[in-house]
């Protein structure tokens, strides 16, 4: 469809977009939002008044799938659309996954577009608003073109970049490799001119994202170059640097030394350890000991001492006894997270560990996730405490749900911060600015203070 006519076809039209799943996921959804932009649709508040509901989905666990279908069959009580025609399309790794078999599960869905086909989903809808047509494009191996489409950033001060897609480890119950296809870097160039763009633009701080960034530029320049990546990125003037995922098996040290000599890579890191024990590790095809990923812990806090650590955790995981349940406890404690995302485990059809039968009752795996949330607890509590009586830089993202002068924002180690708004300033004054805060209350999952000083 020449591009002239999908403009006609969607001009005007409006369009909400909800997303599940990861950062890499928001990002997608942040493309899609761009390419619709680019061809004259506007974005609506709610479903209720969009022409077009764009469903981003995940399929890393089981509770994902159920909750697609819901929300897609809540779409047939709507009240009719601005346009009297309302399109639903589906993308992300359920669609994927599971290509045109979402028609028969979802009656209502219009359109579905895969992981690598983000750069169609304009002429996809525009062909089924046309007529009526059901469109399915989820191919595999197609060049990602995502990051040359329009780009409709969420906030203004904070930008998630994507500096490589796919992942090439199979660890044995991870449905993402069959989803997202192998690793594929971007160039050390394009992402530093993307940064050096959006620092321009007016950007504090980046999220540099990968399902495992420490492995970048390894599929296109023979070797991992991350360390690097960093220090170029650093030059460009960004204020703050975060990144997400890391694999403990490919974290070098050069990349610590990067971490600690880069002023603008924040002391922050998310380094998914999954177990505690050797062995459920082997079985999970994570390629490290518990040793070593504890080894790992201490040479980076030699080099970024009070770096906030944080991590994923699976409970449950098939075959896991409680002895090795208990080394993931006693990891958790010697680590003392600042934060953890814990899951219980999820069979994912067509993943190694899927074939693996496990008798243990469901209630004991719950009993065990519950006694790691109040490790992970009392270990962020702690955490938190050390940040009592010290002014921090937070970078205000906007105010508490249930307090409309209290702003929110995130201090360089991640945590949340509560202070009052001061007499006198508006929003205006302060999000996506980065004001001083003394902190005076240190909860689980919270800081708290005053604003001290002028915003920046
Ligand atoms: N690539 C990232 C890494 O390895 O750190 C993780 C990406 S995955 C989207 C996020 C987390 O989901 C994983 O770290 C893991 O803890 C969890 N996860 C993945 N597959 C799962 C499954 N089958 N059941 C439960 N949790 C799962
Ligand atoms: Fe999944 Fe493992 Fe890849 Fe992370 S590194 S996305 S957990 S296969
Ligand atoms: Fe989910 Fe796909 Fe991310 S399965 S976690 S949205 S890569």
């Amino acid at each position: 469809m020449e591009p002239n006519r999908i403009r006609d076809v969607l001009v005007g039209k409006t369009y909400y977009i909800r997303t599940f799943g990861c950062q890499m996921n928001l990002h997608d959804s942040e493309r899609v939002s761009g390419l619709l932009d680019s061809f004259g649709c506007l974005e609506a508040a709610s479903p209720e008044g969009a022409d077009i509901v764009v469903f981003m989905t995940c399929c890393v666990r089981e509770a994902a799938d159920q909750r697609l279908y819901g929300q897609c069959s809540s779409m047939k009580s709507l009240p009719p659309s601005p346009s009297g025609h309302r399109v639903i399309a589906v993308g992300g790794c359920i669609a994927q996954r599971d290509g045109e078999g979402l028609l028969t599960n979802v009656d209502n869905v219009d359109v579905i577009f895969g992981t690598h086909s983000l750069g169609h989903v304009a002429e996809l809808i525009a062909r089924s608003f046309e007529d009526g047509s059901r469109q399915v494009f989820t191919p595999e191996d197609v060049q990602d073109e995502a990051t040359s489409l329009p780009w409709h950033r969420a906030v203004s001060y904070h930008a998630w970049v994507p500096i490589m897609t796919g992942c090439n480890n199979f660890c044995s119950y991870c449905i993402v490799p069959y989803v997202r296809g192998r690793e594929k870097s971007r160039t050390i160039e394009e992402v530093v001119d993307e940064v050096g763009g959006l620092v321009r633009a007016g950007v504090r701080e980046v999220t540099l994202l990968g399902q495992n960034v420490n492995s970048f530029g390894r599929d296109r320049y023979g070797h991992p170059r991350f360390a690097e990546l960093l220090r170029q990125v650093g030059d460009t003037g960004i204020e703050r640097i975060r990144f997400t995922s890391s694999h403990p098996k490919d974290l070098l040290p050069e990349t610590i030394d990067a971490m600690a000599e880069v002023p603008s890579v924040m002391p922050q890191l998310h380094l998914a350890v999954q177990s505690g024990s050797t062995r459920i590790l082997k079985e999970m095809n994570r390629r490290y000991t518990r040793e070593q990923y504890l080894d790992l812990i201490d040479r980076i806090r030699d080099r970024i001492p009070g770096i906030a650590l944080s991590t994923d955790i699976i409970v449950g995981f098939p075959g896991e006894t409680e002895e090795d349940f208990l080394e993931t406890l006693s990891l958790a404690q010697t680590v003392g997270y600042a934060q953890a995302f814990t899951f219980i485990y999820s069979r994912r059809e067509g993943t190694p560990a899927a074939r693996i039968e496990d008798p243990t009752p469901r209630e004991v795996i719950q009993n065990r996730f519950d006694r790691l949330v109040k490790v992970i607890e009392g270990t962020a509590y702690d955490f938190n405490q050390q940040a009592l009586g010290r002014t921090i830089p937070v970078l205000v993202e906007g105010f508490s749900k249930k307090d409309s002068h209290m702003l929110q924002g995130k201090s360089p180690k991640n945590q949340t911060v509560h202070a009052p708004l001061p007499e006198g300033w508006t929003p205006e004054d302060v999000v996506g600015h980065i004001v001083d805060v003394e902190v005076d209350r240190a909860r689980t999952w919270y800081l708290s203070g005053t604003v001290a000083g002028e915003p920046r």
